[in-house]
């Protein structure tokens, strides 16, 4: 456990750049292993989830080397060539990981077992379990379908069309990479589109993706067996990482900062629209595509903020977005409503109740539905002042650790949270990063130098 704590400040100013893209660093190491021939990959995120899937792809044949920071290259095995890895695969705290290797495993003959920390392991399984073995993986979960879970690739896979249950980017994805080494015809029908970096890597490497937008929703499928062949790829600043700066800067009076080479994936940035909604002035610039991804740069003035209703149809868009955005709501004036949040109950923490939690502990009025959240601001800065015996339970989840933190920079009192270390996952050098804007961030316990020292 590492507590922290957030101080008032002034602004932030200056440039910066968030470390990779989760989602995309993820999947540039697995589709790089199935790959012929070599990926270079610059800008990889070297977070404790990416590290934990770097880990998994040598276990299952790949070499996967870091030349120096963010620079790493995979020499692939080739599609249907990974081997029965020797022991556990332990994917720590993430998500993306653990149900996008599912989908590998499935169509890849051997028997796998999967596990990961206690946070995985409480999350459901079985929405990947459900299609993989319609393909013909067989699967062993424990109750509730959750980690540890064997998984046993089948020899002879079965090319379906899956209707997705619950818009999930990455149920999406482990059927897709699945039928990657599927015979046929593999397609998945997303009735609300999510995040299409699957989609838009395996193009990168060379394979064909049909989409179509049909009256079900957004059509993805994809011959399998295709031969893919190694790439460069430089991967975008997360835009969820960046949210947290974004959010910040807007937050503090006289901010004016720039965030380099930020990933602007339509399916992403839900956020940016909302904040602009919002009164938000953040400008973008430079617009330009990147290994297939496109990418800005984006300069963020501080501003006014109003309360708005957030349609659930945006959900999927800014999904790991909400206890930022419910942060930024508590400075805003008037009430912003969320919609359609059931799935931030099965996230790293049952989100929305941490968020609802938090934020009443920091003298902000909430309101928490089924799966909808209410955050009411009269337009100035909220107390914070969660210190001590009251310091924020954040339950090894790092989105909640990195918003609360960014709220006791703008509140009027100080914010503690008990445990920060749960930032490594996806975000590396955070609390740097902030200071180095002008940020007060440090451990419990531990001071600060003077202003004009640091
Ligand atoms: C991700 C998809 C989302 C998101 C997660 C990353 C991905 O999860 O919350 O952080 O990389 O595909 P769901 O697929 O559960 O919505």
């Amino acid at each position: 456990m590492q507590p922290l704590r957030s101080e008032p400040v002034d602004a932030l100013a200056g440039e910066a750049r968030v470390p990779g893209d989760k989602s995309i660093s993820h999947r540039a190491l697995m589709i790089g292993a199935l790959a012929v021939g070599e990926t270079e990959i610059s800008g990889l995120l070297e977070g404790e989830d990416i590290l934990r899937t770097a880990a998994a792809m040598r276990a299952l044949g790949a070499t996967v080397v870091r030349d120096g920071d963010g620079t790493w290259r995979v020499q692939g095995r080739g599609v249907g060539g990974l081997s029965e890895p020797e022991d556990m695969l332990d994917l720590g705290n993430a998500g993306t990981g653990a149900r996008l290797l599912m989908g590998l495993l499935a169509t890849h003959p051997g028997t796998a077992f999967l596990t990961g920390d206690a946070s995985l392991r409480a999350r459901p399984m079985g929405r990947v379990a459900a299609p993989l073995e319609q393909m013909g993986a067989r699967i062993v979960a424990r109750s509730g379908g959750r980690l540890p879970l064997a998984i046993i690739g089948t020899e002879d896979p079965l090319p379906i069309a899956y209707r997705l249950p619950v818009p999930s980017a990455q149920v999406k994805s482990a059927v897709l990479l699945a039928g990657l080494n599927t015979p046929g015809r593999t397609t998945v029908i997303e009735p609300e589109p999510t995040r299409d970096h699957t989609e838009l890597m395996l193009r990168h490497f060379g394979a064909t993706i049909d989409v179509e937008t049909t009256e079900q929703g957004r059509t993805v499928s994809l011959v399998g067996q295709p031969e893919i062949t190694g790439r460069k790829i430089r991967v975008p600043a997360d835009p969820s990482s960046a949210a947290f700066l974004l959010v910040a800067a807007l937050l503090l009076p006289g901010s004016d900062i720039t965030l380099s080479g930020v990933g602007m994936n339509p399916h992403r940035i839900g956020l940016i629209e909302t904040l602009r909604q919002m009164g938000a002035d953040i400008t973008s610039t430079a617009a330009r595509e990147e290994a297939g991804e496109p990418v800005a740069d984006l300069q963020v003035r501080a501003s006014q903020l109003s309360g708005i209703e957030v349609p659930a149809s945006r959900a999927p868009s800014m999904i790991d977005e909400y206890p930022i955005l419910a942060v930024a709501a508590a400075f805003a004036k008037g009430a912003t409503v969320m919609q359609g949040l059931a799935e931030l109950r099965v996230k790293e923490s049952d989100r929305l109740a941490a968020i609802a939690r938090g934020l009443a502990a920091c003298g902000v009025e909430v309101t928490v539905g089924a799966d909808s959240l209410t955050v009411t601001g009269d337009g100035n800065r909220p107390r914070g002042g969660a210190l001590d015996g009251q310091a924020i339970a954040t339950g090894y989840d790092h989105r909640i650790a990195m918003a609360f933190l960014i709220l006791g920079l703008a509140a009027r009192e100080p914010v503690e949270i008990d445990d920060g270390t749960a930032i490594g996952t996806s975000f590396p050098g955070f609390i740097e990063l902030m200071n180095g804007l002008g940020g007060r961030i440090r451990p419990v316990g531990v001071g600060f130098k003077p202003t004009q020292d640091r």
